[in-house]
């Protein structure tokens, strides 16, 4: 399936490099509200048309050998919705999950949550619980999904534990350091993203990952989230693939 992805080699088509694949990609999917409303639908269409496209976008990331994807699916703001939007948008996860953990599992994707999960409701939580037993020992593609996920909750959480830690004596001030934060983070084992792509025009962060897009690059489309497509995904890899990455050092000679 990478050889095909690889061969289509129209003009307009991206052509990406089997080199040099990022190897964590985040999303903000954004758009789902505006795309329905453009189409005289409620926003809880646009937002079930997203749930389709992630599942598509999943197995394409797969496919390009990304090794793990984050998807910012509820923000700890988006409490602040109608409650009637929060409503929707829960029993969408839940049904997502429920429909597509065993579709995710035969394609060896492996399902993890990130994101103050004790917050949400009980039957959500054992169904998360669920999808990341089931998939937990799968090797391709790891799925974070981020729900009731704030990066500055996930900062402060972090830094709660640790003043416990410095506390009870277990940790010392210069154990600090930023590998030691990563690793108090939802994110410990895949941390640093290489691409964080945001559909539907708008260019911010929404306190998605804050700590963890310290040297991604970028990527932005006016598509909004329900029109993306794998094409897309290519066409900001190979985007991807052209950025120089610095780090804060100098171009190599
Ligand atoms: C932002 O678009 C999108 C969300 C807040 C929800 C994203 C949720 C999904 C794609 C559903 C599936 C999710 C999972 C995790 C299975 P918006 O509503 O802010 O759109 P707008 O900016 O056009 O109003």
């Amino acid at each position: 399936m990478l050889k095909t992805l690889f061969k289509r080699s129209s003009a307009e088509k991206p052509i990406i490099e089997d080199q040099n694949i990022p190897r964590h990609v985040a999303i903000i999917m954004d758009g789902n509200g505006r795309w329905a409303k453009r189409r005289g639908m409620p926003r809880s269409m646009g937002h079930r048309a997203g749930a389709d496209v992630l599942k598509q976008i999943v197995i394409g990331a797969d496919e390009i050998g990304i090794k793990a994807l984050t998807v910012y699916g509820f923000s700890t703001e988006n409490w602040k919705r109608p409650e009637q939007e929060v409503s929707f948008l829960m029993s969408l996860i839940k049904e997502y999950l429920q429909n597509n953990v065993s579709y995710m599992h035969e394609h060896n994707v492996r399902i993890r949550f990130i994101g103050h999960i004790h917050g949400l409701s009980e039957e959500l939580q054992e169904i998360i619980a669920e999808s990341e037993e089931l998939t937990a020992n799968n090797t391709g593609l790891t799925l974070q999904l981020a729900i009731n996920y704030g990066g500055r909750d996930e900062i402060v959480r972090a830094m709660r534990k640790m003043v416990e830690s410095v506390k009870s004596g277990t940790l010392q001030s210069d154990d600090i350091t930023e590998s030691y934060v990563s690793e108090q983070l939802f994110t410990k084992e895949f941390s640093d993203v290489d691409l964080l792509i945001r559909p539907s025009s708008d260019y911010r962060i929404s306190n998605f990952l804050l700590w963890q897009l310290a040297y991604a690059e970028f990527w932005f489309t006016s598509l909004h989230w329900p029109e993306f497509t794998k094409e897309t995904l290519l066409e900001a890899v190979a985007a991807y693939q052209k950025r120089e990455r610095r780090f804060g050092g100098l171009q190599e000679e």
